[in-house]
């Protein structure tokens, strides 16, 4: 049985593996961490150009956390030591910036969570380097939209599992695989926290999504086949088929009617190359 637990103001939290709720003071930081993750990632989009090295992008992305007042929430959370994931092309997630230089075609993703004031806005796009092949782009727009129908789906009264249908049968109608290895979670006061949001499911099942509840939706959707596998570092997840997988995050929290998403761009690039 769901188990969840009402988080007031102050309140001292731990992973206790029920679905926190949370009160207004809780929307209030979501909302300043997940808009400092949004403006960082606005920022990005003129950085990942053919050229670039990833580690140059983790630079810009520390620099702009520190000088937001937050830290990046994945400096030093499980010994990675970076301050955001680059996941590049058939890397699924936690790519780990380095000297890799960024080519023509490629697309890019990255991951951040600056933590402001205990409050953790975890968020990512997938960034088209120069010119991208259409399969390419057509994967990145998809990937868009199932986390969009993910959001759409999350409201009061609904299930986790309604959301893992939406992103599921939209990804499938493409003939993409959806990544089963790694899902969305709770966030809030804590980076990873129950529930595991899973992007795949049967409508009408899981947990019941009830106002105060924060998680991410951050469906990997690959060209080829869903499996993938974790290379010797120990961190970079890759597709096994070697199949282009593309990624969108946003944080958001569950309302009385149903969504805010606390790190939509203010400046409209939630898709980075859709806009102007
Ligand atoms: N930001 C990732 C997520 O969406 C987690 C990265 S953890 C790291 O949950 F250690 F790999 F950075
Ligand atoms: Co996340
Ligand atoms: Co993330």
């Amino acid at each position: 049985m769901t188990q969840y637990q009402t988080i007031v103001a102050g309140d001292p939290v731990s992973r206790t593996g029920a679905i926190k709720l949370y009160g207004p003071e809780g929307f209030e930081g979501m909302r300043r961490a997940g808009r400092l993750a949004a403006e960082i990632l606005d920022a990005l989009g003129p950085h990942i150009v053919p050229g670039a090295t990833t580690e140059e992008i983790d630079r810009i992305v520390y620099d702009m956390t520190i000088a937001g007042g937050a830290v990046p929430a994945t400096l030093g959370y499980r010994g990675y030591t970076h301050s955001c994931c680059i996941s590049v092309n058939h890397v699924v997630c936690h790519g780990i910036p380095g000297p890799k230089t960024i080519r023509d075609g490629d697309i890019v993703n990255v991951d951040v969570t600056p933590l402001l004031d205990g409050w953790h806005g975890d968020s990512n796009r997938t960034y088209l380097a120069g010119n991208v092949a259409l399969k390419a782009k057509k994967l990145v727009e998809v990937t868009y939209e199932c986390m969009m129908l993910g959001i759409e789906a999350a409201r009061p009264g609904n299930r986790l599992g309604d959301i893992g249908h939406a992103i599921q049968s939209h990804a499938e109608k493409f003939r993409y695989g959806v990544v089963r290895d790694f899902c969305g979670h709770g966030v809030g006061r804590l980076f990873h926290d129950a529930p595991e949001v899973v992007h795949v499911g049967r409508p009408g099942t899981g947990p019941e999504l009830k106002p105060g509840m924060f998680f991410t939706i951050e469906p990997m959707i690959n060209i080829g086949r869903p499996d993938v596998k974790v290379l010797d570092d120990g961190w970079t997840a890759v597709t096994r088929d070697r199949s282009l997988s593309a990624q969108f995050e946003h944080s958001i929290g569950i309302t009385e009617t149903g969504a805010e998403i606390f790190t939509k761009s203010p400046a409209g690039l939630d898709l980075p190359h859709a806009a102007s």
